[in-house]
């Protein structure tokens, strides 16, 4: 066992973690155990959150904000209590400031389109300008080229260094006085590469732009404080933080909120309504048309009050442990190239490389074989892709059950791979 192996066994005990999700015993391919390296797609589930979403289905099941009767109020009670939950888990100044919507795509749509709509100070249109990086997920990405082309607004973006980063070099081009809005993302989900936040803050506020967030890739695995953040809008999903699938989150400042235009109409959204127009209720509501995705909510809520009994720092400082030794043992893989940050600072839990000239879906067809699971293909963030020149690359994402034995079992199969192919 090398040192960080053993480093690794004091910051969390991942054995009795690994207990809670049912999935990890299972093995594929005749008895081969499943190495789940795949969390940055989506993470595996805890018991405590199944259990949740169960118990939510069989005994208190009914539609929320609407019923008089026993079961109807505490499903309401707990999707709302599910809304405090997250809250207190972003440090929130406000309940009122948490929205629930389907996914982190979802949540990007709704600022875009918000912004679509709205009148000024906030109204983009072919005067202004919007700016984003490209280092995105293709979610934070396309609502700003339809924004674009609804509103005749000009899409800028930051560009990658070869060895990762975000290129600010230009910064002060990049975001001028006719930016209305700077979104981009915490961390990559194919580079890993954790931004710098700060600064690209301190220009937007110089310039008085809004700023949106996408955590999606930094919520699950790291103390995520929005108020510290000092972003506008911050968008993260339920699925890659043990939560169900079906269920996103989008934390604004309650004062835009209020301000800003809703989305999509419905019910529930509403305050009154005749033929000719209507009146909206107050945010988070405005944001909410329809039924919301209550079970998935309840399972968020469980999904935080998991993560915060084991302690987002400890997560963090796990994962930043596990991903110094899977760096290290990657780059003795011979003709083993990592795609982003070849460092474990200022890195996610999140590495892809390439493997000479093999195409990263053999990779993953050969590793699967053995029963180890990574996503291949371009992630999502294609641009990166065309930015270093390659089709997609094979990408290993590790969490708060990872063992330091799976990047080893990783590391080992990329050896038969390259035997394999010659
Ligand atoms: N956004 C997910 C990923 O990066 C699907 O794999």
């Amino acid at each position: 066992m090398t040192d960080a192996r053993q480093g690794l066994t004091g910051l969390l005990d991942t054995e009795a973690i690994r207990k809670d999700f049912p999935i990890l015993d299972r093995t594929v391919h005749d008895g081969k155990k499943i190495v789940y390296l795949d969390s940055a797609a989506t993470s595996q589930k805890p018991r405590q959150v199944l259990d949740a979403l169960n118990e939510y289905y069989e005994r208190h099941n009914a539609n929320v904000h609407r019923g008089v009767y026993t079961i109807a109020e505490e499903a309401t009670a707990l999707y709302e209590g599910a809304r405090d939950k997250v809250a207190a888990f972003i440090n929130a100044p406000s309940r009122d400031e948490v929205i629930f919507t389907k996914n982190a795509s979802e949540s990007l749509n709704l600022v875009a389109n918000m912004l679509g709509w709205a009148d000024e100070p906030y109204r983009v249109d072919r005067e202004t300008e919007i700016v984003t990086t490209e280092m995105e997920h293709h979610s934070n990405i396309v609502p700003w080229q339809l924004l674009s082309q609804r509103t005749g607004a000009k899409l800028k973006w930051f560009g990658i260094t070869d060895d990762g980063r975000l290129d600010l070099s230009n910064i002060d081009e990049i975001i001028t006085e006719k930016t209305k809005i700077v979104s981009f993302t915490l961390v990559s989900n194919i580079l890993g590469t954790v931004n710098p936040v700060e600064q690209i803050i301190r220009r937007a506020q110089q310039v008085g732009a809004l700023v949106c967030i996408d955590a999606s890739q930094a919520a699950p695995h790291m103390v995520l404080d929005v108020q510290a953040l000092q972003a506008d809008f911050v968008a993260f999903t339920g699925h890659k933080m043990v939560g169900p699938t079906g269920i996103g989150v989008l934390w604004g400042r309650q004062e835009l909120l209020e301000d800003l235009p809703p989305f999509l109409g419905g019910g529930e959204m509403i305050e009154t309504v005749s033929m000719h127009s209507s009146t909206y209720a107050p945010a988070p509501h405005k944001f909410e048309a329809g039924t919301p995705p209550i079970a998935q909510a309840v399972g968020l809520g469980a999904a935080v009050d998991y993560l915060s009994a084991i302690g987002m720092e400890k997560i963090h400082q796990h994962e930043k442990a596990i991903t110094e030794y899977a760096v290290k043992r990657l780059l003795e893989v011979p003709d083993l190239r990592i795609i982003g940050p070849a460092t474990a600072e200022d890195r996610g839990a999140t590495i892809s490389f390439t493997l000479g000239d093999i195409h990263p879906h053999d990779v993953g067809q050969v590793l699967d074989e053995m029963g180890i699971a990574v996503r291949v293909g371009h992630h999502c963030a294609r641009p990166v892709c065309l930015r270093y020149g390659i089709p997609a690359t094979t990408r290993a994402s590790f969490y708060l059950y990872s063992t330091p034995a799976e990047v080893d079992a990783l590391v080992d199969g990329l050896e038969h791979v390259r035997n394999f192919f010659g």
